[in-house]
């Protein structure tokens, strides 16, 4: 690879997700637990999400959303330098997910590794392929955010279970002209708040036995209330700084992507930053929380929907586990 210091600006040259087709509705888990549509709703602002079958993993649909991100920039997977794949739930610990999908879709020419940056990932993902962009290291990279929730959620703990759902979303980045693309990424992380929102065994802490997974510590424990503070104060913070980055003001943003992790959380955000409602994208009604997939699918479908014009400034600004947090900043082109 060849140091290129021509190269002023990196941004998204195409966008692409994949849904899996199961639905489960709120009535699913009326059916079968102490909940109810009228909680679920006022509380968090899912309706549905999405459950891959058992047979598919993180890389199936990985892959689908990658070729069709491809296919939008007008690129062949032989063209990619590199792929990054956000996500918490890898089909295994190694091969990377990266990888997996580097052979499904014949990217010969690139290099694959996944990030774990929980929910923050597709924001971690994009910053990190903005720098090999930029210092001329990379020419195309992928990003993509996938995650099967549905692998690692107890469905029979009403805290966490209504909350996740399945899918993937991917994005290529390039040099574009400058002033353009990525103006300012910002990422941020405290490790002191790693409990509130974990996986606890299958990694070397806590290896897989017989009672770690009698005691059902495969699936995800959150404390719900403790990462709901933390989030309404975050996403605010982290959108203005990297407003302050690159000398733009909260009043200059056209459209808001954020992480769809809660309703009244995105409300929140919304609020802070004095944005109108017709101006943040939601569909946490139709896909509830998807982890690192949430904004990579949600700036594709904002993509589609024409809700993006050339010169608009878009921020994407999420936060999850470890804890992490990140925005970044775009002129649409
Ligand atoms: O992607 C990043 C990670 N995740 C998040 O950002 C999630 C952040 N947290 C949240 O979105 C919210 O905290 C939740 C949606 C998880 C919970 O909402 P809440 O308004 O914070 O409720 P809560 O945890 O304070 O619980 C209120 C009550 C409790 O009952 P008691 O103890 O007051 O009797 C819960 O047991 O609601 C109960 N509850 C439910 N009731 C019906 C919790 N889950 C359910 C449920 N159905 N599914």
């Amino acid at each position: 690879m060849m140091l290129n210091n021509e190269i002023k600006a990196a941004g998204i040259i195409g966008t692409g997700s994949y849904m899996p087709e199961t639905v489960l509705t709120n009535s699913y888990f009326e059916e079968r637990l102490d909940t109810n549509d009228e909680w679920i709703v006022s509380r968090t602002g899912i309706k549905e999400r999405r459950k891959a079958e058992e047979s598919v993993a993180t890389s199936d649909i990985a892959t689908y959303a990658a070729l069709k991100a491809i296919e939008d920039a007008n690129l062949n997977p032989e063209d990619l330098d590199m792929i990054i794949v956000a996500t918490v739930t890898p089909d295994m610990s190694f091969p990377s997910t990266a990888c997996i999908v580097q052979k499904n879709i014949g990217a010969i020419n690139a290099s694959a590794f996944d990030i774990s940056a929980a929910c923050s990932g597709f924001i971690y993902g994009l910053s990190i392929a903005e720098k090999f962009i930029k210092t001329g290291s990379a020419k195309y990279i992928l990003v993509i955010g996938a995650e099967t929730l549905s692998k690692i959620t107890d469905y029979s703990d009403r805290n966490t279970c209504v909350l996740f759902g399945d899918g993937a979303g991917a994005a290529v980045v390039s040099s574009v002209e400058e002033n353009n693309g990525i103006l300012a990424s910002y990422t941020g992380s405290d490790g002191r708040g790693g409990d509130l929102l974990k996986l606890p065994a299958g990694g070397s802490r806590m290896p897989a036995s017989m009672e770690t997974l009698a005691n059902r510590l495969h699936y995800t424990k959150m404390d719900g209330s403790e990462v709901f503070k933390f989030a309404i104060k975050i996403m605010g913070e982290a959108a203005e700084k990297a407003l302050e980055m690159c000398g733009l003001d909260k009043k200059d943003i056209d459209y808001l992507i954020p992480h769809q992790a809660n309703i009244r959380i995105i409300e929140s955000a919304t609020k802070r930053l004095k944005i109108p409602k017709d101006k943040v994208f939601v569909n946490i009604d139709k896909y509830g929380n998807m982890s690192a997939a949430s904004i990579a699918v949600a700036l594709d479908e904002a993509n589609k929907a024409n809700k993006l014009s050339k010169g608009d400034v878009v921020v994407l600004v999420g936060f999850g586990g470890g804890l992490t947090w990140g925005s970044i900043v775009l002129r649409w082109a």
